[in-house]
């Protein structure tokens, strides 16, 4: 495919953020030098992942030339430093999500396992038949084939809260749902296929006045806003370190203390215990005993190092200089001929999705990049949020903190182009 390189001119744009210099945040990710199909690379996808800081890779190849070893096991030196290293990241997410203690932190292999886990530990020993687990129609798949595993063991019944076609939770539906029969109820902060943000302290309220538990998908917030697990009062906050600006494969659970003291096990192996005979074994502390095998240790130290880098940029200063990229995409893409948004949330963080006339999303997708242009096409694990709208299928374009508004611009250049070349 031939895409020509004259693009229309750009829609006025809004002044640059004078607090926020998005050009030395771009000097801080080597990836973004390159160039795709010879144009310098617009990356727009970063609600499936983010770019990494050089802060980050620093910190994973320091550990690997100087400190690898296993944690918890040696005498020596280097696994002491690597003990340190692993436990101090824990230590470092406990900080970011403003958690009482280190011990509320489990590391998982990102969002996905932590609901799992929290699925098959304390929804193993909480929900019984007939109970009620709720979600939203919002959720990724992560956050609802857990719960659909759950409900089969368990006999219970899963319940969905309805969107309006905003893509917001329709929160009275929501509260009416909440009965003495709900159990536990699981809804992302920040919807990945809409941008949509849910008012979690207010869900969870209406939770906890039945006496259920909450957990609450972080994975589309986690990079995008201060995340405060006690203001937000949820028992469970789960998160990938690859959607802010971490490694891939690392994640984290944060549990209430209480309710992860009285959690069984979930995987069984080395680590997880105190001792073990054939005549029985006994089980570690909390948190890990929900850490069987030797964990990904540098992909902790790296999520460590990308949680300091986001500190470091300030998440309020990276919130609104997202916002300020988001409200300038919904204007402009506005005005592509053809051009849907799907779902207009009053309260947007990361993420807006589109179609264009009857142009395939994947076509979308696949002339944006002979621009240098990523973004995602297709139904982004969220196969019921693209029912909910009648499609299969949308191209969502995601920020992170080193987009440009020039970025935007381009994105909706190359989306008139596509318009044109298929008379959307
Ligand atoms: N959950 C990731 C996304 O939304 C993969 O793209």
């Amino acid at each position: 495919m031939t895409v020509s390189r004259t693009t229309p001119a750009p829609p006025a744009s809004p002044p640059p953020s004078r607090t926020f210099d998005v050009e030395r945040v771009r000097a801080d990710f080597p990836i973004l030098a390159r160039q795709i199909h010879g144009r310098p690379l617009i990356y727009l996808d970063n609600a499936a992942t983010t770019q990494k800081p050089r802060a980050v890779l620093d910190a994973i190849d320091r550990y690997y030339t100087t400190h690898n070893a296993n944690v918890h096991r040696g005498v020596h030196t280097l696994s002491q430093e690597a003990t340190e290293a692993y436990e101090g990241a824990r230590a470092t997410v406990a900080h970011f999500l403003h958690a009482p203690d280190a011990r509320n932190i489990v590391f998982t292999r990102g969002a996905t396992e932590a609901i799992n886990l929290v699925a098959q530990t304390y929804g193993r020993t909480h929900v019984r038949a007939r109970d009620q687990i709720l979600i939203t129609h919002m959720e990724h798949h992560s956050n609802i084939v857990p719960w659909q595993m759950l409900a089969a063991q368990t006999g219970a019944e899963l319940v969905v809260a309805p969107i309006d076609d905003r893509g917001e939770l329709i929160v009275e539906a929501f509260a009416k749902l909440v009965t003495t029969r709900t159990r536990l109820a699981a809804f992302t902060h920040v919807s990945n296929a809409l941008g949509t943000v849910n008012p979690v302290r207010e869900l969870a309220a209406l939770v906890h006045d039945v006496g259920a538990a909450v957990l609450v998908d972080g994975a589309q917030a986690i990079a995008h806003k201060p995340i405060d697990v006690a203001a937000l009062d949820c028992d469970f906050y789960v998160f990938s370190g690859h959607k802010a600006y971490g490694p891939t494969g690392i994640g984290a659970l944060y549990g209430r203390g209480e309710l992860l003291e009285a959690m069984p096990p979930w995987q069984g192996g080395g680590d997880m215990i105190k001792s073990v005979s054939f005549a029985g074994t006994t089980y570690n502390d909390v948190p890990h005993r929900f850490e069987a095998g030797t964990p990904d240790i540098a992909g902790a130290i790296g999520l460590a190092a990308a949680l300091d880098y986001l500190q470091a940029l300030g998440l309020e200063a990276v919130a609104a200089h997202e916002s300020c990229l988001l409200g300038h995409a919904a204007d402009v893409l506005r005005d592509v001929p053809g051009l849907r948004l799907v779902g207009e949330p009053r309260h947007r963080t990361g993420a807006i999705s589109f179609t264009l006339g009857d142009v395939h999303p994947h076509d979308v997708g696949t002339v944006l990049d002979r621009l240098g242009i990523a973004v995602r096409a297709g139904h982004h694990c969220a196969q019921p949020v693209m029912d909910r709208f009648g499609l299969p299928a949308t191209v969502r374009a995601s920020v992170a903190a080193y987009n440009t508004v020039g970025e935007i611009d381009a994105l909706a250049a190359g989306l008139r182009r596509v318009a044109e070349m298929f008379k959307a």
